[in-house]
């Protein structure tokens, strides 16, 4: 049966390295496997405000239905100053909340809900924000594959060119993941 699969990229940049790693990953998984596979757009999301919960926003109601009609989420992060960025922790806190606002025993769009994760980012490969990235999603009940998942770093050529090219290795890397993801689905 065909797996749908959302993407969340952390990096609202048109040009993102983590956009880039997300459309080399969908081709893997399309030869791995029969997937149905879309990018989450939620630049429109305000920041979170609890006053505005209860008439929830139209652009988190249209967020969470997407996440809801997913099987799988993937997420594709970079780091910024060693933490999780702003608009991928405001998007997770809306989903984190309760379906029926004030109801906490009505469920939220995540809980439960498979998820994997990897990022593009400098030296450290984003090794800090994907650490924090679990303890996040662990908290929020989501059901994480592939543990912390795989960082990849861009290179100075990257950096001028806005080019991601990934090693042999990374690829090899980035594939295992993908077929370990699918294997859990
Ligand atoms: C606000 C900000 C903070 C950053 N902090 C880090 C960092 O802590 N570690 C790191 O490796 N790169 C850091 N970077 C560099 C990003 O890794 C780099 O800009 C990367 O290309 C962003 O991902 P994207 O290409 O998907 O947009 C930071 C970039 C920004 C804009």
């Amino acid at each position: 049966m065909t797996k749908k699969i959302l993407f969340i990229i952390g990096s609202l940049r048109k040009k993102s390295f983590n956009r880039q790693l997300a459309a080399k990953c969908a081709e893997m998984l399309a030869e791995t496997g029969d997937v149905e596979i879309k990018t989450l757009d939620y630049s429109d999301v305000p920041f979170m405000n609890q006053d505005v919960e209860a008439a929830l926003p139209a652009a988190v109601s249209r967020v969470r239905a997407e996440v809801q009609a997913a099987d799988a989420l993937w997420i594709f992060t970079p780091e910024y100053n060693f933490a999780i960025p702003g608009v991928l922790k405001n998007l997770l806190d809306w989903l984190s909340r309760p379906l029926v606002p004030g109801d906490f025993s009505s469920g939220t769009a995540v809980a439960g809900k498979k998820v994997t994760f990897c990022g593009v980012g400098g030296k450290n490969a984003t090794k800090n924000v994907r650490a924090d990235l679990k303890k996040l999603l662990d908290f929020i009940r989501m059901e994480v594959v592939c543990g912390e998942g795989n960082g990849f770093s861009a290179d100075a050529a990257a950096f001028q060119s806005d080019v991601l090219t990934l090693s042999d290795a990374d690829n090899e890397i980035l594939r295992k993941q993908a077929e370990e993801f699918l294997k859990a689905l």
